[in-house]
């Protein structure tokens, strides 16, 4: 035998040496659930072990992320139900729960890179992404509302805003209120291959932000395609993305090789609350080791070619890989 393979995987120390994926906190955005009140801490029941934080509470876990080498977080918040409507309302209120989020976070740690999700969703008395009208998600009226609703996020201090809506068009129409208002510095996190996936399930309770009528098929992508992950990538970045995502990771880490392949912007992977039960869940049982499991998972995402990923797991890996 002239080639021995094995030989590369002799110890640990050859192994590391040529290892060609690695994985560091810094890689991973935490997403955050925010509600109203004070002094809570509620776990979200198909999330075990994730909670919703109010903002005091909020503070101390965005330090421990920062403390632990996780640069970005990624907030969402829980919308009072009489602060729901058609429109976004309360999405743009200089004062909601997000706004406030932001400036909280920000005050208590100005380095870290605090993003927002923008889709109307949450605020939604319908649980849709943009505005409905009889059964249509309208397209062009819901990106005016989140244009104004990234530059409101912006204002409140936000490092990054990230469309989660898949609306056609919104990534030009955010640039550009961006700009018309100075806001040079912000950038957008385009969720711009994100599929209809029942992987979201879990985050649909965290926020009671299930739709109520119909699914989302219209505006979130077809998981049976890739060709429209390269259609919709490329023009978020000609419309001025600066960080693409893929969403869900594990079930499209083909779809994150193929951007990686034909883009030239980072790429970054949502490794979704739905994907995040299954190990808990397999876990719990005894049927899978959940740290091994996290960090394969999360490595294999980078290894399709994420430079980011928004993970549940943020926390524990960060963990982990610090020892
Ligand atoms: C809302 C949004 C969703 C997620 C992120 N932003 C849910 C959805 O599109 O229904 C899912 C995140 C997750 O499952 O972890 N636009």
């Amino acid at each position: 035998m002239i080639r021995r393979n094995r030989i590369l995987r002799t110890t640990p120390a050859i192994r590391a040496m040529v290892a060609e994926t690695i994985l560091t906190p810094s890689n991973f955005i935490a997403p955050l659930f925010v509600v109203e009140g004070n002094n809570i801490k509620e776990e979200i029941s198909s999330m075990p072990g994730y909670f919703r934080y109010s903002l005091d509470l909020l503070v101390g876990e965005a330090k421990e992320l920062w403390s632990l080498g996780v640069k970005s977080v990624l907030l969402f918040i829980k919308c009072e139900d009489n602060l729901k409507d058609n429109k976004g309302t309360e999405a743009i209120n200089p004062d909601g729960l997000m706004q406030r989020a932001i400036k909280t976070v920000k005050n208590a740690i100005p380095e870290m890179v605090v993003m927002t999700d923008v889709a109307l969703d949450p605020y939604s008395t319908y649980g849709h992404d943009g505005i409905v009208e009889g059964n249509e998600i309208v397209n062009d009226a819901t990106v005016e509302v989140l244009a104004e609703m990234s530059l409101s996020h912006a204002q409140a201090g936000a490092d990054f805003v990230a469309p989660s809506d898949m609306m056609d068009g919104r990534i030009l129409a955010i640039r550009e209120i961006l700009e018309e208002n100075s806001f040079t510095k912000t950038g957008i996190m385009a969720y711009s291959a994100k599929y209809a996936s029942c992987f979201y399930g879990p985050f649909r309770d965290a926020l009671d932000s299930a739709p109520g009528f119909g699914d989302k098929k219209t505006y979130q992508m077809d998981y049976a395609n890739s060709l429209e992950a390269i259609k919709e990538t490329i023009m978020d970045i000609d419309e001025g993305a600066d960080i693409v995502m893929v969403k869900p990771a594990m079930a499209y880490l083909d779809i994150i090789k193929l951007l990686k392949d034909n883009v030239t912007v980072p790429i970054s992977a949502y490794h979704v609350s739905g994907e995040y039960a299954m190990v808990k869940a397999a876990a719990k049982m005894g049927w899978l080791d959940e740290n091994k499991t996290i960090i394969e998972s999360l490595t294999s995402i980078r290894r399709a070619g994420a430079s980011l990923i928004a993970t549940y797991f943020a926390k524990d890996a960060a963990k982990l890989i610090n020892g």
